[in-house]
């Protein structure tokens, strides 16, 4: 049987239930349509509660910068990596990569890096205190992107766990493989949460 069948045999996420929602003022970040929409509520409990620094933060797929911008409101500096072109996924579209710079202009700790995320993982040994994984949502990518973030940060966190089982999966495994705990909250498309 293949190994990641066996690793996750037994279901692992903890439920993550908020006590509190702190919702950003709209004028906070970049408002569009995402699923990642009501998400901005829980950031400041994971930090607290998790004991988590809030100097660097990660993201891998900024999209239109909605979870970026909402990260720029909690994180001293705040790097966002993402290929720019979509996925299939996400939906495919022309290159954005200078229109982003320039909406992202009202958040000056933001930084913008256009890259694939194998190649900005290879042979990078930095450290972050939260990585946001939000690409595209199959297995293979999520677990590879996810394995690194986790072993690179204080905190991992994983958008659509629930949405999409491959997500779930990975995270899973990560989970198994790294010896880190798995928490999940079931809404807003699901978040995976590994500490
Ligand atoms: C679901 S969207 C991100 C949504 C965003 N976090 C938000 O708040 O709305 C997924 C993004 O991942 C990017 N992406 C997909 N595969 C990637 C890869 N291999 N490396 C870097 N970025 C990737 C896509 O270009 C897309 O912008």
């Amino acid at each position: 049987m293949w190994l990641p069948t066996l690793l996750r045999k037994r279901e692992s996420a903890i439920p993550f239930i908020p006590k509190d929602f702190a919702y950003l003022p709209n004028d906070k970040y970049l408002l569009y349509d995402s699923a990642w929409r009501g998400l901005d509520a829980l950031i400041p409990e994971l930090i607290q509660k998790f004991n988590i620094p809030t100097n660097k933060c990660l993201e891998f797929g900024v999209e239109f910068g909605f979870s970026t911008t909402v990260f720029a409101n909690y994180f001293k500096d705040v790097v966002g990596v993402d290929i720019f072109t979509g996925d299939s996924h996400a939906g495919l579209h022309d290159d954005d990569y200078k229109d982003m710079i320039d909406k992202v202009k009202p958040w000056p700790n933001i930084k913008l890096i256009k890259a694939d995320y194998k190649d900005y993982i290879k042979n990078n040994n930095e450290k972050f205190d939260l990585i946001h994984v939000d690409i595209i949502h199959n297995y293979k990518e999520t677990f590879e992107c996810g394995l690194w973030a986790a072993e690179h940060s204080k905190m991992a966190i994983f958008h659509d766990t629930k949405s999409f089982k491959g997500v779930k999966h990975a995270v899973q495994d990560i989970a198994t493989k790294t010896g880190k705990t798995f928490h999940n909250y079931q809404y807003n498309n699901g978040l995976g949460i590994l500490v």
